[in-house]
Protein backbone atom coordinates (compact mmCIF):
# COMPACT_ATOMS: atom_id res chain seq x y z
CA UNK A 1 0.00 0.00 0.00
CA UNK A 2 0.83 2.89 -1.00
CA UNK A 3 1.36 5.68 2.08
CA UNK A 4 2.62 9.84 1.88
CA UNK A 5 3.76 11.23 4.94
CA UNK A 6 5.87 14.42 5.76
CA UNK A 7 9.76 14.14 5.71
CA UNK A 8 11.32 13.64 9.10
CA UNK A 9 15.00 14.99 9.33
CA UNK A 10 16.09 12.58 12.33
CA UNK A 11 13.57 9.44 11.51
CA UNK A 12 14.23 9.81 7.82
CA UNK A 13 17.59 11.71 6.52
CA UNK A 14 20.01 8.88 6.93
CA UNK A 15 17.64 6.29 5.43
CA UNK A 16 16.23 7.90 2.33
CA UNK A 17 18.91 10.72 1.58
CA UNK A 18 20.63 8.25 -1.20
CA UNK A 19 17.19 7.20 -2.79
CA UNK A 20 16.29 11.05 -2.57
CA UNK A 21 18.92 12.00 -4.64
CA UNK A 22 18.89 9.05 -7.38
CA UNK A 23 15.31 9.85 -7.61
CA UNK A 24 16.06 13.32 -8.46
CA UNK A 25 19.28 12.29 -10.96
CA UNK A 26 16.77 9.77 -11.98
CA UNK A 27 13.57 12.00 -12.90
CA UNK A 28 15.29 15.87 -14.32
CA UNK A 29 17.74 16.19 -16.74
CA UNK A 30 18.87 19.34 -14.88
CA UNK A 31 18.78 17.49 -11.26
CA UNK A 32 19.17 19.63 -8.12
CA UNK A 33 22.71 18.72 -6.98
CA UNK A 34 23.62 16.60 -3.88
CA UNK A 35 24.47 19.32 -1.64
CA UNK A 36 21.40 21.74 -2.28
CA UNK A 37 19.24 18.72 -2.02
CA UNK A 38 20.76 17.79 1.36
CA UNK A 39 20.70 21.56 2.69
CA UNK A 40 16.71 21.36 1.53
CA UNK A 41 16.42 18.54 3.69
CA UNK A 42 17.38 19.98 6.71
CA UNK A 43 15.49 20.93 9.66
CA UNK A 44 13.51 24.63 8.82
CA UNK A 45 10.08 26.31 9.22
CA UNK A 46 9.71 27.07 5.63
CA UNK A 47 11.03 23.79 3.45
CA UNK A 48 8.64 21.07 3.60
CA UNK A 49 9.13 17.88 2.10
CA UNK A 50 6.73 14.45 1.33
CA UNK A 51 7.66 10.87 1.00
CA UNK A 52 5.41 8.94 -0.86
CA UNK A 53 5.97 5.45 0.49
CA UNK A 54 5.26 1.12 -0.54
CA UNK A 55 6.05 -0.10 3.29
CA UNK A 56 9.92 1.34 3.31
CA UNK A 57 10.57 1.70 -0.27
CA UNK A 58 10.39 5.45 -1.60
CA UNK A 59 8.53 5.39 -4.58
CA UNK A 60 8.28 9.91 -5.12
CA UNK A 61 8.99 12.96 -2.82
CA UNK A 62 8.26 16.31 -2.99
CA UNK A 63 9.37 19.74 -1.94
CA UNK A 64 7.68 23.00 -0.58
CA UNK A 65 8.27 26.24 0.56
CA UNK A 66 5.59 27.40 2.50
CA UNK A 67 5.14 30.97 4.55
CA UNK A 68 1.90 32.13 5.70
CA UNK A 69 -0.61 30.99 4.10
CA UNK A 70 1.25 30.52 0.82
CA UNK A 71 2.84 27.39 -0.70
CA UNK A 72 5.52 26.58 -3.73
CA UNK A 73 5.94 23.50 -4.97
CA UNK A 74 9.59 23.44 -6.14
CA UNK A 75 9.84 19.76 -7.08
CA UNK A 76 7.12 16.62 -7.19
CA UNK A 77 8.96 13.36 -8.48
CA UNK A 78 8.03 10.03 -9.11
CA UNK A 79 10.62 7.52 -9.75
CA UNK A 80 9.99 6.70 -13.76
CA UNK A 81 8.97 2.94 -13.23
CA UNK A 82 6.25 3.65 -11.13
CA UNK A 83 4.98 7.21 -13.29
CA UNK A 84 1.96 7.12 -15.02
CA UNK A 85 -0.20 5.18 -12.47
CA UNK A 86 -1.80 7.51 -10.40
CA UNK A 87 0.62 8.21 -7.85
CA UNK A 88 1.53 11.69 -8.71
CA UNK A 89 -1.58 12.73 -8.33
CA UNK A 90 -1.79 10.53 -4.85
CA UNK A 91 1.33 12.51 -3.70
CA UNK A 92 0.29 15.96 -5.09
CA UNK A 93 -3.16 15.77 -3.18
CA UNK A 94 -2.20 14.20 0.12
CA UNK A 95 0.78 16.70 0.12
CA UNK A 96 -1.48 19.68 -0.33
CA UNK A 97 -3.97 18.24 2.08
CA UNK A 98 -1.43 18.15 4.93
CA UNK A 99 -0.10 21.32 4.30
CA UNK A 100 -3.70 22.96 4.59
CA UNK A 101 -4.75 20.87 7.85
CA UNK A 102 -1.22 21.32 9.17
CA UNK A 103 -0.15 24.52 8.47
CA UNK A 104 -2.83 26.42 7.10
CA UNK A 105 -1.90 26.54 3.55
CA UNK A 106 -4.25 28.04 1.10
CA UNK A 107 -2.64 29.29 -1.99
CA UNK A 108 -0.59 26.47 -3.67
CA UNK A 109 1.98 27.91 -6.66
CA UNK A 110 4.10 26.08 -8.84
CA UNK A 111 6.03 26.77 -12.25
CA UNK A 112 6.73 23.81 -14.76
CA UNK A 113 8.37 23.16 -17.95
CA UNK A 114 6.07 24.43 -20.89
CA UNK A 115 7.43 20.71 -22.48
CA UNK A 116 6.30 19.17 -19.62
CA UNK A 117 2.80 17.40 -20.46
CA UNK A 118 2.38 15.15 -17.78
CA UNK A 119 2.88 17.27 -15.17
CA UNK A 120 0.76 19.65 -16.52
CA UNK A 121 -2.04 17.58 -16.98
CA UNK A 122 -0.95 16.07 -13.13
CA UNK A 123 -1.12 20.03 -11.53
CA UNK A 124 -4.58 20.49 -13.62
CA UNK A 125 -6.19 17.43 -12.77
CA UNK A 126 -6.21 19.01 -8.93
CA UNK A 127 -7.50 21.88 -9.84
CA UNK A 128 -4.29 24.38 -10.68
CA UNK A 129 -4.90 26.67 -13.36
CA UNK A 130 -2.53 28.50 -15.61
CA UNK A 131 -1.73 32.37 -14.08
CA UNK A 132 0.65 32.97 -16.82
CA UNK A 133 4.11 32.53 -18.66
CA UNK A 134 8.18 33.39 -17.76
CA UNK A 135 9.81 33.28 -20.99
CA UNK A 136 13.07 31.32 -21.14
CA UNK A 137 12.82 30.85 -17.07
CA UNK A 138 14.74 27.01 -17.84
CA UNK A 139 18.15 25.70 -19.32
CA UNK A 140 17.04 23.18 -21.95
CA UNK A 141 19.24 20.76 -24.02
CA UNK A 142 19.54 23.82 -27.04
CA UNK A 143 18.68 27.29 -25.26
CA UNK A 144 15.68 28.03 -23.12
CA UNK A 145 12.28 26.87 -22.31
CA UNK A 146 9.27 28.82 -20.68
CA UNK A 147 7.81 28.22 -17.64
CA UNK A 148 4.27 27.77 -17.21
CA UNK A 149 3.20 29.22 -13.81
CA UNK A 150 0.26 27.67 -12.22
CA UNK A 151 -1.32 28.16 -9.23
CA UNK A 152 -4.52 26.77 -6.95
CA UNK A 153 -6.45 28.53 -4.36
CA UNK A 154 -8.16 27.14 -2.06
CA UNK A 155 -11.38 29.25 -1.02
CA UNK A 156 -12.18 29.57 2.75
CA UNK A 157 -15.38 27.50 2.25
CA UNK A 158 -13.32 24.63 0.74
CA UNK A 159 -13.16 21.57 2.84
C1 LIG B 1 5.06 14.57 -13.37
C2 LIG B 1 4.91 13.33 -12.50
C3 LIG B 1 5.16 13.71 -11.05
C4 LIG B 1 3.48 12.81 -12.65
O1 LIG B 1 3.31 11.69 -11.80
P1 LIG B 1 2.62 10.36 -12.36
O2 LIG B 1 2.50 9.40 -11.25
O3 LIG B 1 3.36 9.93 -13.56
O4 LIG B 1 1.20 10.95 -12.79
P2 LIG B 1 -0.23 10.28 -12.56
O5 LIG B 1 -0.19 8.85 -12.98
O6 LIG B 1 -0.68 10.59 -11.17
O7 LIG B 1 -1.08 11.07 -13.62
C5 LIG B 1 -1.56 12.35 -13.37
C6 LIG B 1 -2.06 12.96 -14.65
O8 LIG B 1 -1.00 13.13 -15.59
C7 LIG B 1 -1.30 12.45 -16.82
N1 LIG B 1 -0.08 11.78 -17.27
C8 LIG B 1 0.73 10.99 -16.57
N2 LIG B 1 1.75 10.56 -17.35
C9 LIG B 1 1.51 11.08 -18.58
C10 LIG B 1 2.20 11.04 -19.83
N3 LIG B 1 3.33 10.35 -19.97
N4 LIG B 1 1.69 11.74 -20.87
C11 LIG B 1 0.58 12.47 -20.72
N5 LIG B 1 -0.11 12.56 -19.57
C12 LIG B 1 0.35 11.88 -18.52
C13 LIG B 1 -2.33 11.43 -16.47
O9 LIG B 1 -3.14 11.20 -17.60
C14 LIG B 1 -3.08 12.08 -15.36
O10 LIG B 1 -4.05 12.96 -15.87
P3 LIG B 1 -5.57 12.64 -15.59
O11 LIG B 1 -5.72 12.63 -14.09
O12 LIG B 1 -6.24 13.77 -16.27
O13 LIG B 1 -5.81 11.30 -16.21
C15 LIG B 1 5.90 12.20 -12.91
O14 LIG B 1 5.66 11.86 -14.25
C16 LIG B 1 7.36 12.57 -12.71
O15 LIG B 1 7.93 12.36 -11.65
N6 LIG B 1 7.99 13.11 -13.76
C17 LIG B 1 9.41 13.48 -13.70
C18 LIG B 1 9.64 14.65 -12.78
C19 LIG B 1 8.81 15.85 -13.18
O16 LIG B 1 8.80 16.26 -14.34
N7 LIG B 1 8.14 16.45 -12.18
C20 LIG B 1 7.32 17.62 -12.37
C21 LIG B 1 8.08 18.87 -12.40
S1 LIG B 1 8.72 19.33 -10.81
Amino acid sequence: MQTVREFDYERDMEKFFNRIVWIENACYRFPWPRQVISETLEPSPVRKCFLLLEDDVLNGVSFYDAVLDEATLNKHSIIPERQGRGLGGLLLREGMSMLREKYGIRRFYLDVRESNIPARRLYASQGFIESGIRKNYYHAPHGFENAVLMERIFSAEEA
